[in-house]
């Protein structure tokens, strides 16, 4: 019997964030390293293609996000890593589950409603600068995931409406044919309650907050971006509170208990917010160094980062053309 399948998608949409590297790319190489499910990570570059019209961005982010993932430690042996664009049977599925999708289902999606909101307060014609891509982008989302069957499918919890849709849309081509074609996906939120990494600000950690460090900044960079932790007043003798300090929160992520009792004891005692921010870039640091080191070689071999994602893609279309050529018979344009 195979294993069950795990499956999430990554939007190449730049340099990864310490908070997508806690939150989503820590979480989900540790998933695949237990070796509990089969993993099929990609890179979800035609959902991307909704915003970023410009070729030599699009061909930049999708690099750098490749290497980011690697260099954090995914290993390609255990996972696959593949790019949505070179499996044409995800964009042929996506037509057919058109054909599956109440159009009811995506004007209530989250983010065309977003859209839409945001037009209508602005004065401006509803559907203003929304194109055809961002509303159904739910349905391209439900083909990634039931090209291959996955079983589970780790996200933030802003993709769980979009997990939801992908459920309905399963059920309904069930239901069309009276057969459990398609198993339903279950998501897992990977980013859940006390996983969630502050920005610079205390706001959840978001580029659209401009409260974020990126993942890989040179060290110098990377020191420079936390002294900008907005710290109050008190004097650098004075007693502070650990569990009411935004640098102690973010230290908790990146060290022992041992570190953290050491560093609560030194708030109590009294401790300038310079040396508080010091010992948070130490132990930053300390976990981005090793990917920062990786990171720079991958994309100095861009070469590599091309041949993992060729070597993926064939062995998931090995996987979702017979799929596919299942789903062709079951709606009776193959015979
Ligand atoms: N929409 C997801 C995001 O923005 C990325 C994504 C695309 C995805 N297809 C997917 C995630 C399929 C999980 C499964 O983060």
């Amino acid at each position: 019997m195979s294993s069950k399948i795990c499956l999430t998608g990554i939007k190449p949409t730049g340099m990864p964030h310490l908070g997508n590297y806690m939150g989503a790319i820590k979480p989900a190489i540790d998933t695949a390293n237990k070796g509990e499910f089969k993993g099929y990570y990609f890179i979800a570059d035609y959902h991307s293609l909704i915003t970023i019209h410009d070729g030599n961005q699009l061909r930049s982010d999708i690099r750098e996000v490749a290497a980011a993932w690697l260099a954090s430690g995914l290993d390609p042996k255990k996972v696959v890593l593949y790019k949505q664009s070179d499996i044409p049977e995800i964009l042929e599925l996506n037509w057919i589950l058109n054909c599956f999708t109440a159009k009811g289902l995506m004007n209530r999606a989250h983010a065309y409603k977003a859209s839409v909101q945001s037009n209508t307060e602005a004065g401006r014609d509803e559907d203003q600068g929304v194109n055809l891509g961002l509303f159904t982008y739910p349905i391209l989302m439900a083909a990634d995931i039931l090209h291959i069957n996955s079983d589970i499918v780790p996200v933030g919890e802003d993709q769980l409406q979009h997990i939801e849709i992908a459920r309905d849309i399963a059920s309904s081509f069930n239901h069309s044919y009276k057969k459990d074609f398609f198993n339903l996906p279950k998501a897992i939120i990977a980013d859940g309650e006390n996983k969630l990494l502050p920005g610079l600000d205390g706001r959840k950690m978001s580029k659209s907050y401009n409260n974020h460090i990126p993942l890989l900044l040179p060290e110098k960079k990377l020191q420079k971006t936390i002294n900008k932790i907005v710290t109050d007043s008190t004097g650098p003798e004075e007693a502070k509170d650990p569990n009411d300090s935004l640098i102690f929160d973010m230290y908790k992520f990146f060290s022992s208990k041992e570190e953290q009792n050491e560093l609560a004891k030194r708030f109590r005692d009294g401790i300038g917010w310079g040396h508080a921010k010091a010992e948070l870039f130490n132990v930053v640091n300390r976990e981005v160094a090793p990917i920062r080191a990786e990171y720079e070689k991958l994309l100095a071999d861009p070469g590599y980062i091309d041949s993992v994602l060729k070597d993926g893609a064939d062995s998931v279309r090995e996987i979702s053309s017979r799929k596919l050529l299942e789903i062709k018979k079951i709606i009776g344009v193959s015979s």
